[in-house]
């Protein structure tokens, strides 16, 4: 599988908007990081939360133009946001106030790694209700997910999964890693992101995960997560 490139549908590449990259240099240098380990397409999900309300969706937009220019040849850029799930959230979205995946109608959607799980089906079934197709952020981080069954019962309700590719990678005892590759090995996950925020501590981590997926996983599979499933978002179709 070393021809595999993989789609990050999660990062926080625009600089000065959130707790990711400080500078356009910072952006390009995690860039080159992720494609130097595989990665040929990157959405930029910057944060959407109360925590980070001073910058307009034309600011992000237009660094965004800027990115996605100087990136050019080594990635290309899709723009979305990671959008903290509250009960404004879906007359947001009515409103067109929030950035959607590549402006289709695919949602980032992020919780509390506290939250109920009751919360969790109401807004995504809302959301499904406006034909919208939520994505659930680092699914590994929620204490209720823990539950593959309830993981399954969410994508029943018409939601999607995505997974942190550095959280796949870890020791034998790795309790988060145990989980993230149970999850895998069920097909229960749809998307793959690196999360990346920076070029020393967050940064993009795939090689140890990929390794990993192609000794343990069907190849069919694979590809769907890291590439195939993505096509589906950039081109707004269902999965
Ligand atoms: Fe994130």
């Amino acid at each position: 599988m070393e021809d595999i490139k993989v789609t990050d549908i999660h990062s926080h590449l625009i600089w000065g908007v959130d707790d990711g990259s400080r500078s356009l240099d910072m952006s390009l240098e995690m860039i080159r990081m992720g494609a130097a380990q595989g990665v040929s397409r990157i959405f930029c999900t910057p944060h959407f939360s109360s925590q980070f309300h001073a910058y307009t969706n034309e600011n992000i937009k237009r660094k965004f133009e800027i990115l996605r220019e100087k990136a050019a040849g080594e990635c290309e850029l899709y723009l979305g946001q990671e959008i903290f799930a509250g009960s404004e959230v879906p007359d947001m979205l009515r409103e067109g106030r929030l950035l959607t995946m590549a402006n289709s109608r695919y949602v980032l959607v992020e919780f509390y790694p506290w939250e109920n799980f009751y919360n969790m089906v109401k807004l995504v079934r809302e959301m499904v209700m406006d034909s919208y197709r939520p994505i659930l952020a680092h699914i590994e981080r929620y204490k209720e997910l823990s539950d593959l069954g309830k993981v399954e019962a969410l994508i029943e309700q018409g939601a999607y999964m995505q997974m942190n590719l550095s959280d796949i990678s870890g020791k034998f005892l790795d309790k988060t890693a145990a989980y993230c590759r149970n999850a895998l090995e069920n097909g229960l996950i749809h998307f793959l992101g690196t999360d990346m925020h920076d070029t020393a501590k967050r940064t993009p981590r795939l090689t140890e995960a990929l390794k990993w997926m192609d000794k343990k996983l069907d190849e069919d599979y694979v590809r769907d997560i890291c590439t195939r499933n993505a096509d589906k978002i950039i081109n707004d179709q269902r999965l």
